[in-house]
């Protein structure tokens, strides 16, 4: 398949562009998007056979659920059985933004954009591409990331190409994602509202407004036996080919430690990398160092994360060690989506 690439300008948006994804979308096929958040590989929520195409194209297992995403909050009444109060309150305050939740479903939605679940989850992007073309193509679009299955999801429209060029009709290149990790994900389908996947909007965020919020067990726990709610948390996702080994301790300590790892590495003809902080960077003696900026500045780490595995990748890289990093606010998306990276692979010192 052809695979058409077209650049738009969130501040300027070409109309007859986005028109023209539309069309795609409502006429069966995908276009790979971006949005705050990462880039979303996109089809009709409401078409079966295009959700259908988007697992083959991911290479994704079917029962894994795809986010439907709209762009007008009154457009959740009829994919939903019911807009339950606290679903309200959480979009009064979060939407549009990097806010994912699951609600009861109507019979509008196809049980194969649910992954056969009786559920269906539910963002409105603040991307205004994103948003736009939700619009143009009819205001419902499933998407789930916009990588291959089981690589790192993709922060700029590169990696998407690397990924899906051949595979899907067009991918809109919109340039980097802002946030860089996937949106919060929240159930509010029982009593209690759970947190599925922790993101950018914060477990602490959502109980100012909810009150009490529980949180999956299996978010940062490698040991835990339980299945996690969301189905996609349980595979070994945004992995780099890369060994992935995560170091914790105090900061001298952890630099010690590297250095002794990386030097054993490089004895063996490996091609190592080195996350670290920028506080840090300069203390390391062997194999590429890659900052991921500031230990006080998560926004920048979160951004940064995906692009560093995706290097790694670039660059061949066999082994990576990587810092480990304050696991409260978005630090507990950030760890979450590390320890996924590196199989919960974690040396304490
Ligand atoms: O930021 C994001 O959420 C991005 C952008 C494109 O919007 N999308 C994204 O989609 O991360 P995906 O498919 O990579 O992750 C969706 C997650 C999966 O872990 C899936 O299992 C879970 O959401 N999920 C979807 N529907 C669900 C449902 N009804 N019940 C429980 N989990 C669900
Ligand atoms: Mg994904």
């Amino acid at each position: 398949m052809d695979t058409k690439i077209i650049k738009i300008d969130e501040e300027n948006i070409d109309e007859a562009l986005i028109s023209q994804a539309g069309k795609i979308i409502k006429n069966g096929g995908l276009v790979a998007f971006p949005t705050e958040t990462v880039y979303g590989l996109g089809g009709d929520a409401l078409n079966r056979e295009s959700s259908k195409k988007i697992y083959a194209a991911k290479g994704r297992p079917s029962d894994n659920p795809l986010i439907v995403h709209i762009a007008d909050i009154r457009d959740m009444d009829a994919i939903v059985l019911k807009v339950t109060e606290n679903a309200l309150k959480l979009a009064e305050r979060f939407w549009p933004g990097p806010l994912t939740m699951i609600l009861k479903k109507s019979d509008w939605v196809p049980l194969e954009t649910t992954g056969g679940l009786d559920s269906v989850a539910i963002r409105m992007p603040v991307h205004k591409t994103a948003a736009a073309f939700i619009k143009a193509a009819g205001g419902y679009v499933a998407a789930p990331s916009a990588n291959i299955s089981g690589k790192p999801s993709p922060t700029s429209a590169k990696y998407v190409i690397q990924d899906m060029d051949g595979r899907i009709d067009m991918i809109i290149d919109g340039g980097d994602s802002g946030i860089g990790l996937e949106s919060t994900i929240v159930d509010l389908t029982g009593d209690i509202p759970v947190l599925l996947r922790p993101g950018y909007i914060t477990v602490e965020q959502l109980r100012e407004v909810l009150g009490n919020v529980d949180v999956d067990k299996t978010i940062l726990d490698g040991d835990c036996k339980e299945r996690p709610k969301a189905p996609g948390m349980k595979y070994r996702h945004y992995a780099p080919k890369g060994e992935l080994t995560i170091v914790e301790g105090q900061a001298l300590a952890v630099v010690e430690k590297i250095n002794e790892l990386t030097h054993e590495a490089e004895r063996k003809n490996k091609k190592v990398c080195v996350i670290a902080t920028d506080e840090n960077a300069d203390s390391y003696e062997a194999g590429v160092i890659k900052s991921i900026g500031s230990r006080n500045d998560e926004d920048i780490i979160a951004h940064r994360l995906y692009t560093i595995l995706r290097e790694c990748d670039d660059e061949n890289i066999d082994v990576i060690y990587s810092e480990s990093f304050d696991s409260a606010g978005i630090g507990q998306a950030i760890m979450n989506r590390l320890l996924k990276a590196a199989g919960h692979h974690m040396i304490h010192i």
